[in-house]
């Protein structure tokens, strides 16, 4: 950690919902005044993500490092950590960030990196978490926030929400309700990762 200052990278590589609900708490909350923290990077590795309109609204400094430019995982996530280090961060945030990540980064930032995923971990982990979740006529489904460690979707849980699956649930429909709950989940988790860290 850098001092009283606790910078937050935000990764993201679509429409950045969480990053922008993380964005909102920092200010409604003060976390700069109470923590001394702020977002101060969002990068994404499409240029195209719709978040990033958001980001440079906020005048938040913002990046592109696209993993179609690299041969290889380890050139791309060597980039992106450049990237990512130049804001010194003491908080790694994925926020719908769509990259497998290889174990050298993850050891990188271990201990300061977390990540959202659409399931109540451990049950489904990697892609298509809401089709999976119906169609094993699961009752109730989730997000969960955790540490991110080199093995995918794992790590400690810092905190979960449940939603009740309805008959009439599509992946769209359901996949809507849960990340209504994950807009109100992940800001309260790292906000009390920085009350700890305080
Ligand atoms: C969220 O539902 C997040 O949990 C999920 O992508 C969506 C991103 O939405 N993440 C993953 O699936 C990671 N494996 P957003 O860009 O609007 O925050």
């Amino acid at each position: 950690m850098s001092g009283v200052n606790k910078n937050i990278v935000i990764l993201i590589s679509g429409s950045g919902s969480n990053m922008a609900a993380i964005v909102k708490a920092a200010q409604q909350h003060h976390w700069r005044e109470q923590f001394g923290a702020r977002v101060v990077a969002v990068i994404s590795n499409k240029a195209d993500a719709k978040g990033l309109v958001f980001a440079r609204e906020q005048g938040m400094a913002t990046a592109v490092v696209d993993h179609k430019a690299f041969d290889s995982r380890e050139a791309f996530d060597a980039e992106l950590m450049f990237a990512i280090d130049r804001h010194a961060p003491d908080l790694v945030v994925l926020a719908g960030f769509m990259r497998i990540l290889t174990p050298g980064f993850v050891a990188h930032y271990a201990g300061r990196i977390i990540n959202i995923h659409p399931s109540l971990l451990p049950a489904f982990p990697g892609l298509h978490t809401h089709q999976r979740a119906i169609d094993m006529g699961c009752q109730f489904a989730g997000a969960t926030v955790h540490q991110v460690t080199s093995e995918l979707d794992h790590g400690d849980i810092l905190a979960q929400a449940v939603v009740p699956v309805l008959p009439s649930d599509t992946a769209q429909t359901l996949a809507e309700r849960v990340l209504t709950q994950e807009h109100l989940i992940y800001p309260r988790a790292v906000e009390r990762l920085l009350a700890a860290w305080s």
